[in-house]
């Protein structure tokens, strides 16, 4: 498109864009005119100890090339209203949150104590769930928000010594999908990414070639772009690393459809596995939502006969 992407009289609230991804997201936002609420606590990778110094530090930055931002310091787990406050009192408004903070408490599982469980979703999911319910109202009152929530590969995937991380950050993707269709009626959008990307979180886990190729600036145009007035997408999950932009998506086998009115045994289930894992390009669904379901009712033929073939599943909004 020859339009730039621009964000002239949008306020965007970054948590923990102290350093790291966020603080490259809060210079290419102030570059394309938004006002920036660089929020950042300034501790450890592990979230102890405290410091005005990482935010203040982007906003000087910010400033110093004639963008507009202010700093925040705020503990989102403890103080998420003081972060849209800051938005409020300093602009007036808030259009758009990047849901970023982060920290890290690993432990192989058998080790994790209840607290580095806690801890880290208090952080990742907790966090991102106070402060975006304090600026849904907002999103809905003026019809416009926009919201990415930070997943993480090792959600997507599992990682080793991460059950505290994974956990946080899968459920970010299912509170992003969920977000995604409440918003709908009031054009908000809200987007996960699963980036992959040197800051001190990596520093220590990938070779330093590697980490020189996996740049945090090379993540935030997909960040602008999924927050931008003219994007269409709403309760995706991208993948983004180095050069790398992919979506991913839920894909059901081809399955194994039984007859729902016999009894089965675990016997059948072992003798038909092939079908169950069966991920043939032709026989594979991509559900997207519960009255996907309607595709394993035809299967199973429990559609009835006044159905007209599908039966809507009510959720809150029907109620
Ligand atoms: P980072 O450690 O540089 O950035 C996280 C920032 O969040 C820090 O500046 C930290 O002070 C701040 N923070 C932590 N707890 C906070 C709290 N309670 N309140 C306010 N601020 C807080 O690490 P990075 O890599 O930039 O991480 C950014 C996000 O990206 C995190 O959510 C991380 O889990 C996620 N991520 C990063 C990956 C990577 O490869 N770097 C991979 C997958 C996900």
């Amino acid at each position: 498109t020859d339009n730039p992407i621009s964000f002239k009289d949008k306020v965007v609230i970054i948590t923990g864009s102290g350093g790291g991804l966020g603080k490259q997201y809060a210079l290419q936002y102030a570059q394309r005119g938004a006002k920036v609420v660089v929020n950042d606590l300034g501790g450890t990778l592990g979230g102890s100890g405290s410091s005005n110094k990482a935010a203040d530090l982007v906003v000087s930055e910010i400033e110093s090339k004639g963008g507009i931002a202010v700093a925040n310091y705020d503990n989102i787990v403890t103080n998420p209203t003081g972060i849209l406050q800051t938005a409020i009192n300093s602009f007036g408004r808030v259009d758009i949150l990047i849901n970023n903070a982060g920290i890290l408490k690993d432990a192989s599982f058998a080790k994790m104590t209840q607290k580095q469980f806690e801890d880290v979703l208090d952080v990742h999911l907790n966090g991102a769930f106070k402060l975006t319910q304090l600026c849904w109202p907002i999103f809905q009152k003026q019809k416009f928000g926009r919201v990415v929530m930070t997943a993480s590969p090792a959600g997507l995937y599992g990682n080793f010594g991460q059950a505290n991380y994974s956990a946080a950050k899968l459920g970010l993707v299912g509170l992003c999908e969920t977000l995604a269709k409440e918003g709908v009626k009031y054009n908000i959008k809200v987007n996960a990414i699963a980036p992959l990307a040197k800051s001190r979180m990596t520093e220590t886990i990938l070779p330093p070639d590697v980490l020189n190729k996996l740049l945090p600036e090379k993540i935030a145009p997909l960040v602008l772009y999924l927050t931008s007035d003219i994007v269409d997408s709403s309760g995706s999950i991208y993948e983004v690393a180095a050069g790398l932009f992919a979506q991913i998506r839920w894909e059901r086998s081809g399955g194994l459809y039984l007859n729902p009115n016999k009894s089965f045994t675990p016997e059948a289930i072992l003798n038909k596995l092939k079908d169950i894992s069966s991920f043939d390009p032709s026989t594979t669904e991509y559900p997207t939502q519960l009255n996907d379901y309607n595709f394993v009712y035809s299967k199973t033929s429990m559609l009835p006969e006044n159905s007209q073939g599908s039966i809507k599943i009510k959720s809150l909004k029907d109620k």
